[in-house]
């Protein structure tokens, strides 16, 4: 897990934005190997769309082979109404920069066939290859897209009743009205945005604190569904000050000191091996062959070590069946097995003189 902390909400979208566009353009997307982008609603990510616009206007990126997936959207409100993702989402970053409207991905909610639409939606994700890289935000109550607590970290793409704080929390966008809040919504699942090669959350704002210290400081718990994230193999959460007030201090400096080190070595920001951003085949390569660009290089030993695999290829869901467990019994050579297991040396001797005189 890599915490990246920020003064403020707009250095936090600063942050976040380039590092997009650093990954974008790294990845270096033609039209029949685009770059597959995972992308959330809500106000935490608006300063992230108006800096990547800026960039987009200033020349600095291009949308033009750019695939999204959008995260969610509510069930039962109009495409056209002003709060639905998808009004959302053209308002505030697709009307604004160069991508095409055939390349964006967003969900339904007033498909007819709910489930179908969903099922449809897993397979346009795995018909591009799937997700290089998911940003999302969360709820105050620790949800990533509609993953609401309690929800299975194995779900997919599926409908999603809403959970009461969020009807409370988004009524904000509905006049403070929590009856005119949809009470369902369709989302990607858990297991969705787990198998996206890269995951990106930002976390702005007090309101979020408590759901930061939970899943940093706590344990994975459906409860609290970004805590996911600690079995991502390349999970990055980027936040405001503000964000991090429920962490304990040891945490933050711990998290600063990691990027503190690794300016003073020489790079800024360790991006995943060439190997792991695209989505071509993955060569047979010994670990230490594989050559992996940065974009500040030089190359940290530890990113050669995370093995030039997709996200998808790490077992995060479940134990494999064809897993055997390892018996530590069968390495031990069989005519010293009873002397090995003795558990205190001293009487393993004390045993083996016996033996010797008797
Ligand atoms: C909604 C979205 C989430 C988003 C959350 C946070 O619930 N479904 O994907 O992370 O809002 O919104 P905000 O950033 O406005 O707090």
């Amino acid at each position: 897990m890599r915490l990246i902390i920020r003064d403020d909400a707009e250095a936090t979208s600063a942050y976040v934005a380039k590092y997009i566009v650093d990954r974008i353009k790294a990845f270096n997307p033609s039209p029949h190997n685009p770059f597959v982008l995972g992308l959330p609603t809500g106000s935490s990510p608006l300063g992230v769309y108006r800096v990547l616009v800026e960039k987009f206007k200033a020349g600095e990126i291009s949308f033009e082979n750019v695939v999204t997936f959008n995260m969610d959207e509510y069930v039962g409100i109009p495409r056209d109404h002003p709060q639905s993702y998808h009004s959302f989402m053209w308002k505030n970053f697709f009307s604004h920069v160069n991508i095409h409207p055939s390349n964006v991905h967003i969900l339904n909610g007033n498909a007819p066939n709910l489930e179908a639409e969903c099922i449809a939606y897993e397979d346009a994700i795995k018909s591009v290859g799937g997700i290089d890289l998911f940003l999302a935000g969360i709820g105050e109550d620790g949800h990533i897209a509609f993953n609401e607590p309690g929800s299975s970290l194995s779900s997919r793409t599926r409908v999603k009743t809403l959970a009461y704080d969020t009807i409370l929390a988004n009524s904000r966008f509905f006049d403070n009205d929590v009856n005119k809040v949809p009470r369902m919504a369709l989302t990607v699942g858990v297991q969705t945005v787990l198998e996206a090669r890269e995951v990106v959350s930002i976390i702005i704002g007090q309101r979020k604190a408590l759901a930061l210290q939970r899943c940093i400081e706590q344990g994975v718990n459906h409860m609290w569904t970004l805590s996911s994230l600690q079995l991502h193999p390349h999970p990055m959460i980027v936040a405001d000050e503000d964000a991090t007030l429920e962490l304990q201090v040891k945490t933050v400096k711990y998290f600063k000191s990691i990027e503190k080190v690794a300016l003073e070595q020489g790079f800024e920001q360790i991006l995943p091996s060439k190997v792991r951003t695209g989505n071509g085949i993955v060569p047979r390569t010994k670990v230490d062959e594989v050559s992996s660009p940065t974009i500040l290089a030089p190359q940290p030993t530890t990113s050669r070590l995370l093995r030039a695999t997709p996200a998808t290829e790490y077992p995060v869901r479940s134990v494999s069946p064809d897993l055997v467990p390892d018996r530590m019994a069968s390495r031990i050579p069989e005519p010293n097995l009873s002397q090995r297991l003795t558990p205190n040396p001293e009487q393993q001797s004390l045993q083996q003189n016996y033996t010797i005189s008797a």
